[in-house]
């Protein structure tokens, strides 16, 4: 079952620099604004644990702080070394300039 959860509002995500969200009870969570389309991913680098929301955004790349891998902000995929697994991404709905996201029920 998903539970829709309020992430932030869309005033909070500048441009090219990711905000970290840690919604109750699930892992942290990277909100991307490009262009003013919002994106999201898991935070955590999958190469080790390094918090994305900290690394370098540049179009719609985000590159790990740790060891310069990185991903696609809108696909999840590895697109540097020595990153190889993909990050997961989550769809956003934007209402009234709050953003949402849909999460699996864990309970
Ligand atoms: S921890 Fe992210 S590239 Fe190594």
């Amino acid at each position: 079952m998903l539970n829709k959860i309020r992430l932030c509002s869309t005033a909070e995500v500048a441009s090219d620099l990711p905000l970290c969200v840690n919604p109750e009870g699930y892992p942290a969570i990277a909100v991307y604004n490009l262009d003013g389309n919002y994106y999201a991913t898991d935070d955590l680098c999958t190469h080790g644990s390094a918090s994305l929301s900290e690394g370098y955004q540049e179009g719609d790349e985000i590159s790990c702080p740790f060891h310069g891998g990185a991903f696609n902000i809108k696909t999840g995929a590895a697109t540097a070394f020595p990153c190889r697994e993909a990050l997961q991404c989550y769809p956003l709905l934007v209402e009234d300039n709050i953003i949402y996201i849909n999460l699996e029920k864990t309970d």
